[in-house]
């Protein structure tokens, strides 16, 4: 199992689940219906897929070894550039949460608004993240990691793909 190329092809699946969201904001702003059932689903996808299963494997194994291998450049990037990334991505996740069970109460249109806005801006930022991890930070741990450090990712990638079940959650989007 490649590691890499794995996290690679989820970030697809995330980018394709992101205009997904964009696509039924902008048909809510044109009038069509908000669901609020659609958009539990969108949060959760958010936090089980693109949190839980993908930046946890980030978090627990590439990131952790780049920070334990790498110079103190590249432990920076990760550090204040792409943790901070995903602790934003949460902010937003959760703010988005609280907006739509206060609309699910009292159906204020500002509670919408701002479920949409939260969840938009998640949206965007994973997009400028995925294309850093991708472009840059990713390209870092090929060029510089030994053969040994990436069989070791391969390996907690493919204990880590084993313990976790997804196919329940990629069904939501
Ligand atoms: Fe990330
Ligand atoms: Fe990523």
């Amino acid at each position: 199992m490649d590691g890499i190329a794995l996290l690679m092809e989820e970030h697809q699946k995330i980018l394709a689940f992101g205009n997904k969201v964009l696509n039924s904001a902008k048909n809510v702003l044109e009038g069509g219906i908000f669901d609020i059932e659609e958009y539990r689903n969108y949060i959760l996808f958010a936090r089980k897929y693109a949190d839980k299963h993908h930046h946890g494997k980030e978090e627990l194994i590439l990131f952790k070894i780049m920070q334990e291998k790498l110079e103190k450049i590249a432990s920076k990037v990760i550090q204040n550039g792409m943790l901070v990334e995903h602790d934003l991505g949460r902010l937003f996740i959760n703010d988005s949460e609280k907006a739509l069970n206060l609309y699910e109460k009292t159906g204020n249109s500002l509670d919408k608004l701002l479920v949409l806005t939260n969840i938009c801006s998640y949206v965007e930022l994973l997009k400028r993240h995925i294309e850093k991890e991708d472009k840059v930070v990713y390209q870092l741990a090929k060029r510089h990691l030994s053969d040994e450090d990436i069989r070791i990712i391969n390996e907690k990638t493919k204990d880590f793909e084993e313990q976790s079940n997804i196919s329940d959650i990629l069904k939501l989007i």
